[in-house]
């Protein structure tokens, strides 16, 4: 249901990778509710971005939470770091070669962060109700992760479905669900009503000659 309550994550991963701190606050004096950090390895996805040194400089800019999305090999080796950078959303894959994913997430939250699972565009989301007691946010991929700017994938509107379901079942619609790739203005109001709650939003915002403007767009 459209409630105007929208959280508004913009992806900084278009922005100068030289100027990502003043990006993040720039982007938070234009009304972003969440920063999100698209952390790459080069293994998990071909791109390498920044680390948690990087992540350190940005958390510091910004007063509102930052979104570490993991898309890393080995989520565990990089937990503590992000988690010390100042992140308050850890967002680790399954697809990763992580086999404790189930551990991994209690350590997040052991680390005084919250906790989230991010779910690639072909994994079934039946892995969220064996760890919805962990979770504080599912991240619903709508384009393969990599790169920014890549057409968004409306088939994973039944997907936010089922995983709406999956945590009301397991006693866990307050998990918050968040979608990735392609969000702009035309596909946030059915998303939301879909069932998401966070719209990570890259080159829409970033690319936007009117930032602030691009963010209320999305407020649905
Ligand atoms: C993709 C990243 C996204 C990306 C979103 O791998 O996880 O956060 O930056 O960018 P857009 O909105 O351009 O798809
Ligand atoms: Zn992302």
């Amino acid at each position: 249901m459209v409630t105007g309550r929208t959280i508004v994550a913009p992806s900084l991963l278009g922005c100068d990778h030289g100027e990502l701190a003043s990006a993040a606050a720039d982007l938070e004096r234009s009304g972003a509710d969440w920063i999100h950090l698209d952390v790459m390895d080069g293994v998990f996805v071909p791109v390498l971005t920044f680390g948690a040194g990087v992540a350190e400089s940005i958390c510091s800019s910004v007063s509102i939470p930052v979104d570490a999305h993991l898309m890393v090999d080995r989520p565990a080796a990089l937990v503590e770091a992000f988690a010390a950078a100042g992140c308050r959303y850890i967002t680790i894959h399954p697809e990763s070669s992580e086999k404790h994913i189930h551990r991994v997430l209690g350590k997040i939250r052991d680390l005084g962060c919250l906790a989230g699972l991010a779910l690639n565009p072909a994994t079934p989301p039946d892995i969220v109700q064996w760890v919805a007691p962990l979770l504080d946010l599912v991240l619903i991929m709508t384009v393969n992760p990599g790169y920014g700017g890549q057409k968004h994938i409306s088939a994973m509107n039944g997907k936010i479905r089922t995983v709406q379901r999956m945590l009301e079942e397991a006693g866990r619609g307050d998990v918050l669900i968040s979608v990735d790739g392609g969000v702009n203005s035309s596909n946030a109001g059915t998303l939301v009503n879909a069932g998401a709650t966070v719209l990570v939003s890259g080159s829409y915002i970033t690319s936007s000659s009117d930032r602030a403007q691009a963010i209320k767009s999305l407020k649905v």
